[in-house]
């Protein structure tokens, strides 16, 4: 039962979230907005999508809205007639003509500009468009999925993204977290991308120590799970032991852990909760502030897990608004460094 994962790795509750949106929502022609930090999955999740639905066997077409130059990206969407500029010199689809039947995948849909999502709107609203010079109208029948890395209310609230364009989007939202908050399957994709990458080079799978495991635990991967992927790899190459210890790890982890074995991050250090005593304050060298903040954290991080990300969702489970979350969690990620 469930949802075809195609090769989404993750057990953590924000993951299974996100996994029971996808089974939900796959088989609809709804428009989905991904969000997440670069490298967390959104293409993946996004392709994951197109395959457990009913357009499977028709065309996923991406287009990288960041990475088109402005002048050509609107004869790239809708294709143009011969003439229409110099370089026109004979007519062409474009990519909302060949995902006809199928899904169209516009990723990094915050670099639009305005004028081009205009024409987007008319394209979600209508399902029709002309060509770049053109007159004659098009009717397609496509499902559009968009990503961003950006914060859509934020460029709407200043004025680089049209408000009616998001919400048009953003009929199913799915956020995807930072792997930092999801830990539990930093370990886990960790050693996916280690069994992958030693069985490509016929070597001996290659075990991460829990030594090394806690690396991996305390550092923040900025790149995500790209940047996993891509350190497995790297040591998938060069450590010459038949395990992973810390000092195998890639150099950049080691710095910014420091080179001693970090303590397990608050949830694992507080399993097995028991109301603490002086005491237990004193023999784990705390003070009232440290214990209480971690309590905090530690509410904070599984009422966001629950509500895969959602901040209004998660402030309203702790009870407080949805401006004091905001505010705790950047003082939260600003004493995280
Ligand atoms: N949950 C996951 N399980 C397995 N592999 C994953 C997972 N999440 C991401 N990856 C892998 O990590 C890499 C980055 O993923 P992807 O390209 O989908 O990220 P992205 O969010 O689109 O990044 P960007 O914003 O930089 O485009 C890919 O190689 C992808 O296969
Ligand atoms: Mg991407």
């Amino acid at each position: 039962m469930g949802v075809d994962r195609t090769g989404i790795i993750g057990e953590s509750p924000s993951l299974r979230q996100v996994f029971a949106v996808l089974g939900k929502v796959s088989p609809t022609d709804s428009t989905v907005l991904v969000t997440g930090e670069s490298g967390t999955g959104k293409e993946l999740l996004v392709r994951a999508l197109h395959a457990n639905s009913k357009r499977k066997g028709k065309a996923f077409v991406p287009i990288n809205c960041g990475a088109i130059p402005r002048d050509l990206i609107e004869s790239e969407l809708f294709g143009h007639e011969k003439g229409a500029f110099t370089h026109a010199i004979r007519s062409r689809a474009g990519r909302f003509e060949i995902a006809d039947g199928g899904t169209i995948f516009l990723d990094e849909i915050g670099e639009l500009d305005l004028t081009l999502q205009v024409k987007i709107l008319r394209v979600i609203q209508e399902k029709e468009f002309e060509r770049v010079g053109g007159t004659v109208t098009t009717k397609v029948d496509v499902r559009i999925v968009a990503a961003t890395n950006r914060d859509l209310e934020q460029e709407v609230a200043q004025g680089r993204f049209r408000e009616d364009l998001f919400y048009r989007l953003n009929v199913i939202p799915i956020h995807l977290p930072p792997l930092r908050e999801r830990y539990d399957d930093i370990i886990l994709l960790g050693q996916h991308f280690l069994n992958v990458f030693c069985e490509q080079k016929q070597r001996e799978v290659l075990r991460l120590t829990s030594q090394a495991q806690d690396f991996l635990i305390a550092y923040p991967w900025p790149g995500n799970v790209r940047e996993l992927e891509n350190f497995m790899e790297r040591i998938s190459i060069l450590c010459e032991n038949s395990e992973v210890a810390p000092e195998d790890l890639p150099e950049k982890i080691l710095k910014f852990v420091g080179h001693e074995v970090p303590k397990r991050k608050p949830k694992l250090a507080l399993e097995g909760f028991a109301w603490p005593t002086l005491v237990d304050l004193r023999d784990q060298s705390r003070g009232l502030k440290e214990f209480m903040d971690e309590i905090e954290d530690r509410l904070l991080q599984e009422a966001l897990e629950e509500c895969g990300g959602v901040k209004n969702q998660a402030a309203e489970l702790l009870g407080i608004k949805r401006t004091t979350l905001i505010e705790k969690l950047k003082k939260r990620n600003a004493a995280n460094g």
